[in-house]
């Protein structure tokens, strides 16, 4: 088992919809470590860069207009196996088909306005995390309830 980072965004529905405050909970309620946080605008640039793998797709067109189209919230998160955690957290991509209890199925209806972003391996956390976070802007400390949420062979 490893402790791990992954690159998580608010999308920019999850900000209209003022769903941020419920989604980092939900995050912090897991036992997941927030390391890093920020506001940003996606440009069109950064849009191609995050979603290289989707450029040449039919549906980018759409994706980077929804990406662009207002601000974002970006995370690293930290904890035990916190890249596969999360995606479990997320829900499957389409919030139609997302299951109850899951982010995407509690909170949306979409494909494409389905709120978050998380890496979805660890090549692509180390990808994506520099994409958006300086080395010195992740913020390495203990919490006093670190001790709680798992145990020490579980780190
Ligand atoms: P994300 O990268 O945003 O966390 O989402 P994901 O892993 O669940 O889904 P991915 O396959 O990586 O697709 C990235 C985003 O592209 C849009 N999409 N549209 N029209 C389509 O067939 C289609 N497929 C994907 C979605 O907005 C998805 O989140
Ligand atoms: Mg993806």
């Amino acid at each position: 088992m490893a402790t791990e980072r992954s690159l998580i965004l608010f999308k920019p529905d999850a900000v209209q919809r003022r769903l941020c405050g419920e989604l980092l909970s939900r995050i912090e309620n897991r036992g997941l470590k927030i390391v890093g946080l920020k506001m940003l605008k996606i440009t069109k640039e950064l849009s191609a860069q995050h979603y290289a793998e989707h450029v040449e797709k039919p549906f980018y067109p759409l994706l980077e207009e929804f990406i662009t189209s207002g601000p974002v919230v970006a995370l690293v998160v930290e904890g035990p196996e916190a890249i596969s955690v999360m995606r479990g957290m997320m829900g499957s991509t389409n919030g139609r088909e997302s299951a109850p209890g899951t982010i995407r199925g509690d909170f949306g209806l979409s494909r494409q306005m389905n709120l978050i972003h998380g890496s979805d391996g660890p090549d692509a956390a180390e990808r994506e995390i520099p994409i958006y976070f300086n080395p010195e802007e992740l913020v390495e400390y203990e919490t006093t309830l670190g001790d709680w949420v798992c145990a020490d062979d579980e780190r």
